[in-house]
């Protein structure tokens, strides 16, 4: 069982890669954003008490300085819990840089071996809330999926809004579901935040339907593992040497369906800060000589779902801004 104060450490952690690329936000510098990101949220980790390995961060060792996959965090006694960790510093590196809403500082921390270490490939995936358990499936069309979770609704196709990548990848999907009769919003980036929204109603979504990042997908599904909801997932390899080096690395079946609990199991952490306002969370905004943040932090063991409202003083923004962390 890990420890619950541990959230508020993990909420430090994704606070401080926002406020990290906050300065950021529409000067069109996405990599110089992601790399302050990435740099405050490893500093941030030194100062909670964890074992962590990186199992899902910025790439390979040889690709990645900083949150790396396998690379440890926090100060490593052998007193403190074992666990895994899921990164993404910057969720929407476009967005952030071109002061789009949703970029979100998000991480997921489970017990060791509880989190599936998803190569940086595509996933074909679908997310909705808790009504899209047993109803919808990637083996079904993406109409028969509408229509399915309009019934488990309660409601008409015309009454289910569905989230998609603008993607040429995408052009078929949108058509389909709109012929069903679904209403489609397009976003340029980002689908981790639409996914958590499926389960907010307030927010109107009702699913996230298409390919997108294998690591974000890990990301959604531990978010939708704390809130109840449906996400399932089949990895989409860009190669074939992809797809060989993933058997190579120990995957069984590489063109598996993937239910929720293939890609979080037990008790999980989740946690994502706004970098900039979206339907999920509001960005970090300034405000005299103060920042304000707005941080989800969720517990899949009891269930809580918690909004933290920060603000910090902005000198913090202006150390940030001069050595990124
Ligand atoms: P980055 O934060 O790495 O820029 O990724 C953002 C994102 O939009 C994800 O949310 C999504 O899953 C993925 O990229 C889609 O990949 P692509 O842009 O290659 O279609």
């Amino acid at each position: 069982m890990m420890d619950r104060r541990l959230v508020l450490e993990f909420v430090r952690v994704t606070e401080s890669a926002a406020i990290a690329c906050s300065h950021l936000v529409g000067h069109g510098a996405k990599d110089e954003a992601d790399a302050r990101a990435v740099s405050a949220m490893r500093n941030a980790f030194d100062r909670v008490p964890i074992r962590g390995t990186v199992v899902i961060g910025e790439g390979e060792r040889d690709e990645a300085p900083m949150l790396y996959i396998g690379e440890q965090v926090g100060p490593g006694r052998d007193d403190l819990p074992e666990v895994d960790i899921a990164v993404d510093p910057l969720e929407g590196t476009n967005l952030c840089a071109e002061g789009r809403p949703g970029a979100l500082a998000v991480l997921a921390v489970a017990a060791r071996g509880h989190l599936l270490n998803a190569p940086d490939t595509y996933m074909d995936k679908i997310a909705t809330g808790p009504e899209g358990h047993g109803v919808v499936s990637l083996r079904k069309s993406p109409a028969e999926n509408v229509r399915a979770l309009a019934a488990a609704k309660g409601r008409k196709p015309s009454g289910i809004t569905v989230v998609v990548l603008e993607r040429d990848r995408h052009e078929g999907l949108v058509r389909e579901l709109r012929e069903a009769g679904a209403r489609v919003f397009l976003i340029s980036d980002g689908d981790v935040a639409p996914a958590i929204a499926t389960c907010m109603p307030e927010t109107g979504i009702d699913m996230v339907y298409g390919t997108g990042g294998a690591p974000e997908g890990v990301l959604a599904a531990s978010a939708l593992h704390c809130l109840g909801g449906c996400f399932k997932g089949r990895m989409n390899w860009r190669s074939e040497a992809e797809r060989d080096r993933a058997i190579d690395m120990g995957m069984k079946d590489p063109d598996q369906y993937l239910e929720l609990d293939d890609l979080v199991r037990g008790e999980v952490i989740f946690v994502a800060t706004g970098v900039t306002t979206g339907p999920l969370l509001k960005g970090v905004r300034r405000v005299g000589d103060r920042l304000f943040l707005q941080t989800l932090a969720m517990r899949s063991s009891t269930g809580t779902v918690r909004y933290v409202e920060t603000s910090v003083k902005a000198e913090r923004f202006e150390m940030y801004a001069k050595n990124g962390g």
